[in-house]
């Protein structure tokens, strides 16, 4: 597993992309998304999913140098809609807009539609927390969930963020899928022939199972069901997301491709309360939590966010990210293919 440092990552992967079509604004934008998902470990949505995104390049899934284009706007609100370019590009440009209408009027809200993956939720919501704003984030996504209950994918794995400015810590991040795990976790289980944990998955027959192989992401032949967090609590924050990402951005609910329906908003703390008393009441909620007696079992009580924060420090101490051998030498190869195929 080698340890890449960071600039050279970006720099690979930027070349990359350029090289597949994107413009010089396009890979940035995106390789940051990117690189922020590995830094807070996230890895299953950073530079990994290059190979995947050039492949919907080649597809014209993803259809490089696109502009996302406002189709209705008033001084709170936006629709966005993101022609398919790169789903991180159309996103990071909604939720600069969102905020800018929050600057002026308290709050801002918008939906994107025709929008690819935009992967790490967080990004978005963390925008608005540097600007003393509380972001809120919310995806559908490809139906693999099953409502509680019901063996059947209806739902997407539906991802969650929430972001609030601190003062003495770092911002809250909340920030996940409102499935128990993604299909990737199930993918890795069955490479590594693991078992999993009992709660995660449904077998075609609606049965709790532990065997991986039940699960065939995008396979006709063997479905399998994830599950989503919190039994009937968690399916109806999944199913919500579902209605705000599929219904209300316009872009269809119980998605049977790979794309996201996104939601953004942005709420100006300094309209609510003073933003420095604001902050330090998060703060002292955070202290509060920080100092608790511990639960059996458990040595440290963590906010939203400080695994990521700490992640990321001991992976800039280190001074590098550590990549699988087999995703870093499909990137190498992806370079060099894009190099000739440019010639
Ligand atoms: N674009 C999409 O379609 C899509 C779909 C699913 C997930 N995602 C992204 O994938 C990423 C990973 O999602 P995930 O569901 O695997 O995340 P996860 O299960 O690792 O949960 C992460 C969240 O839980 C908090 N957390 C984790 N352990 C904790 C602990 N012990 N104590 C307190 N808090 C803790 C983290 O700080 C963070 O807020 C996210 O960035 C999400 O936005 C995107």
């Amino acid at each position: 597993m080698p340890e890449i440092p960071i600039n050279s990552l970006r720099e690979l992967c930027e070349n990359i992309y350029l090289k597949a079509g994107a413009s010089e604004e396009e890979a940035k934008i995106l390789v940051d998304n990117l690189i922020q998902a590995n830094l807070y470990g996230h890895d299953s949505h950073g530079v990994l999913r290059t190979i995947e995104y050039c492949n919907y390049i080649k597809n014209g899934v993803i259809k490089p140098k696109t502009e996302p284009e406002i189709v209705k706007e008033n001084e709170f609100a936006l629709i966005m809609d993101g022609h398919w370019g790169f789903g991180q590009v159309a996103v990071y440009k909604a939720m600069k807009k969102v905020i800018s209408k929050a600057k002026k009027t308290s709050i801002g809200v918008a939906v994107v539609f025709n929008c690819n993956h935009c992967g790490m939720l967080g990004y978005y919501t963390l925008m608005a927390a540097k600007e003393d704003m509380i972001g809120f984030a919310a995806a559908n996504s490809v139906a693999m969930v099953a409502p509680y209950g019901s063996r059947e994918r209806i739902l997407g794995t539906n991802p969650l963020s929430i972001a609030i400015p601190a003062g003495r810590h770092k911002p809250f991040l909340l920030d996940f899928a409102t499935s128990v795990v993604s299909g990737g976790v199930i993918e890795l289980a069955q490479a590594r022939r693991e078992k999993i944990p009992l709660g995660w998955l449904l077998d075609d027959e609606g049965r709790p199972t532990t065997n991986p192989e039940d699960y065939e992401a995008h396979k006709e032949e063997k479905h399998g069901a994830l599950l989503p967090f919190g039994g009937y609590k968690g399916s109806g924050i999944c199913m919500a997301i579902e209605i705000l990402g599929g219904a209300l951005a316009g872009s269809g609910v119980s998605k049977t491709t790979t794309d996201n329906g996104v939601f953004l908003m942005a709420l100006d703390v300094n309209f609510f309360q003073p933003i420095e008393e604001f902050k330090s009441e998060v703060d002292r909620l955070i202290d509060l939590i920080k100092k608790s007696k511990k639960a059996q079992g458990f040595t440290e009580v963590f906010y939203p966010g400080e695994l990521e924060y700490r992640k990321e420090q001991s992976l800039r101490e280190k001074g590098g990210i550590f990549i699988d051998d087999e995703v870093w030498n499909k990137l190498l190869r992806l370079d060099g293919e894009l190099s000739k195929s440019r010639k």
